[in-house]
């Protein structure tokens, strides 16, 4: 199975530069699975249905989200009633949504999508750890499933590596999203899983982490309130990971950036 991952969409450029290129990707990539993560599309924070509606019809399988997940109140009664948008699954019980969701892609093959958030410098929760390990006992890679992905939504490249290997063998990618800056650590790690500890994000990377510049630095000089926080409205480059798996195992064959447009240095996989 050929599988894209997006990274965090922030704002108008973001949303908008992935909405563009997902079909392409799509097609240049015989992507079978595409997945995003939207906490960021409204303006820097959380997701409003029209976005959500505009992202599924541009060829997204799977939204997922994170700790901006309700930041646009709207999308509670929305998520409530669209199983392929999924919410952290260690979210208190009776939280709307789900923290997962399976598909089937075109051909009738099924993939099992998670999104989970970290505990190490964000809001507290219940365990990440438990919760998938939790799960990953009711769908099993290769047999109820050909493919398994998950999001982990994390602020420290420690807690996201501890969760990478400990779910080494039994998923097809765990990818790293909310620092919005794509890590080079991608591999396969030494039991079969592909590993990025942070797709980054797809957003102005003239910016910090997505915000516009000036006010976004000047909270750093002054400790004081000052202008709000925008998303940078450049050309964004659209940052990803593209994973190819083994449908008889779900394990990786290959793991491989994606960046296009924008300022970072362009990658694209040949397949
Ligand atoms: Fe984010
Ligand atoms: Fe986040």
């Amino acid at each position: 199975m050929n599988i894209l991952f997006l990274g965090d969409l922030v704002g108008r450029s973001g949303r908008d530069a992935a909405a563009a290129a997902l079909p392409t990707l799509r097609a240049a990539l015989a992507i079978d699975l595409a997945i995003v993560n939207a906490e960021n599309a409204s303006h820097g924070f959380g997701l409003a249905p029209d976005m959500a509606d505009a992202l599924f019809a541009a060829g997204a399988d799977v939204i997922t989200l994170g700790n901006h997940a309700w930041d646009r109140r709207e999308i509670l009664p929305y998520i409530a009633q669209q199983p392929r948008l999924i919410r952290p699954i260690n979210f208190p019980p009776g939280t709307p949504g789900a923290g997962f969701a399976v598909v089937t892609v075109p051909d009738g093959r099924r993939a099992l999508v998670l999104n989970a958030m970290g505990r190490l410098f964000m809001d507290p929760l219940d365990c990440p750890f438990r919760a998938t390990a939790e799960l990953l006992t009711r769908h099993k890679l290769g047999s109820s499933v050909a493919a398994i992905v998950a999001d982990f939504h994390a602020e420290a490249t420690s807690e996201k590596m501890a969760y990478g290997h400990s779910f080494d063998s039994q998923m097809s990618l765990i990818v790293g999203t909310h620092t919005h800056s794509p890590s080079a650590v991608h591999q396969i790690l030494p039991n079969g899983t592909t590993y990025q500890s942070d797709a980054g994000m797809c957003g102005d990377y003239d910016s910090v982490i997505g915000m516009t510049k000036v006010p976004a630095a000047a909270r750093f000089w002054r400790k004081m309130p000052g202008e709000r926080l925008a998303p940078a409205d450049g050309e964004a480059t659209v940052c990803g990971t593209f994973v190819q798996t083994d449908d008889a195992t779900g394990l990786a064959l290959r793991i491989e950036p994606v960046r296009q447009g924008g300022r970072l240095s362009q990658t694209l996989p040949v397949v």
